[in-house]
């Protein structure tokens, strides 16, 4: 299949683009579109035939609801059987923005995009280029971010293209997303708001206008718990080496950790902050270590993740070792995106030493 392209222009309505793409989507193709987080893969979400497309083209488990995508907040009411106090709240104050919600769903949604659950998710962006390809195509646009599945989500049209060009009929190209990380999604049917993926409006956001919120227990990686989003049950977002993630004090032993796996003859990726960065300069230039450095600020970290993540496929280090971040504000999202992509290889330091979670055995080099 040919990949039609448009470039959209900022401060344009780019109406020939728009319209060219909405033609695909009443048609019943797949168009990726920019968001505020990071790209989707839409198509009608009223047309389960082009909902199958989605789960096609990204080779994603038909039991892994989608996100119906809107452009006013009226939209949502024909998809949903009542909005209760909390979802009313939660619209009233992040809408439009990173914040989906889950809601008891009406009989036009297909099964196809709720993956038979009697909920559907619902989410209105915020990025212009989104809401004007949504109003032109005038129907809830069902879209899950824009990757093969389990790959690291798109942050902008190359990496969409990396994974799609040749299996959708369209590609609207906005440039990077702001965000980088994919909306945080609460479920509403609960007593209590409950985070069940950590994104762009965080917990602490949340609590300030709802009070009491929870997050799932399953969010902490203990096998016991079943996420109640399908979707944060699967592998996702790991880089083909395996990536070890270090958190809160264990990250101090970084230096030595690096020169040693280099001393080994490993070839090292290094995922960190600007100050470790400072002191690793040296070692950068003995060439077997791939820096990926994020910048001075957790939000620059967000928005650069899954673009350092990719990059890492396309040189292929040895090993993958990834500095933590503290789990306030967005810090929550990173980590969770983080103890994902490292398959849940924690990194703490218990009594002086590396201590590696969930398994007894450290790799050699760990070892002091
Ligand atoms: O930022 C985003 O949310 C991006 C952009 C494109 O909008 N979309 C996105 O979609 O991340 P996706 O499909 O990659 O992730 C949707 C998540 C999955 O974990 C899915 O299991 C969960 O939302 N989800 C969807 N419907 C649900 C439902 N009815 N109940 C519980 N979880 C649901
Ligand atoms: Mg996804």
């Amino acid at each position: 299949m040919q990949t039609s392209y448009w470039k959209l222009q900022k401060n344009s309505e780019n109406k020939e683009a728009m319209e060219q793409a909405a033609a695909l989507i009443k048609a019943g193709e797949v168009v990726s579109f920019p968001t505020e987080t990071v790209y989707g893969l839409g198509a009608d979400g009223l047309n389960p035939t082009a909902v199958a497309k989605i789960f096609a083209a990204k080779g994603r488990p038909n039991d892994n609801p989608l996100i119906l995508h809107i452009a006013q907040k009226e939209a949502i009411e024909p998809l949903t059987t009542g909005l209760n106090a909390n979802a009313q709240k939660l619209i009233e104050h992040f809408w439009p923005g990173p914040l989906t919600l889950i809601v008891n769903k009406s009989s036009i949604v297909p099964d196809a995009v709720s993956a038979g659950l009697e909920t559907v998710a619902v989410r209105f962006p915020s990025n212009k280029f989104a809401q004007d390809f949504i109003r032109a195509c005038g129907c809830p646009i069902a879209a899950p971010s824009a990757n093969i599945s389990g790959r690291p989500s798109p942050t902008n049209a190359q990496d969409v293209l990396e994974d799609m060009q040749g299996k959708i009929a369209g590609m609207l190209d906005g440039g990077s997303c702001g965000i980088g990380l994919e909306s945080t999604v609460v479920d509403t049917t609960e007593p209590v708001p409950t985070i069940l993926r950590p994104g762009g409006i965080t917990y602490e956001m949340l609590t300030e206008v709802m009070g009491a919120v929870e997050i799932d227990p399953a969010l902490q990686g203990d096998k016991n718990f079943k996420p109640k989003a399908p979707g944060m049950k699967y592998r996702h977002y790991a880089p083909k080496a395996p990536v070890y993630l270090f958190e809160g004090e264990a990250c101090q032993k970084l230096p030595e950790v690096i020169a040693k796996a280099l001393a080994a003859g490993k070839t090292v990726g290094v995922l960190c902050g600007r100050a470790l960065e400072r002191e690793l300069a040296e070692l950068v230039e003995k060439q077997q270590l791939q820096l990926a450095c994020w910048g001075d600020s957790r939000e620059q970290l967000a928005a650069d993740l899954f673009y350092l993540l990719r990059d890492f496929d396309r040189t292929q280090p040895d090993v993958i070792l990834a500095e933590g971040v503290d789990e306030s504000g967005i810090g929550l999202a990173i980590m969770n995106r983080l103890r994902k992509a490292a398959g849940y290889q924690l990194i703490t330091l218990q009594n002086g030493s590396l201590h590696l979670k969930n398994s007894a055995t450290l790799p050699e080099f760990m070892i002091q």
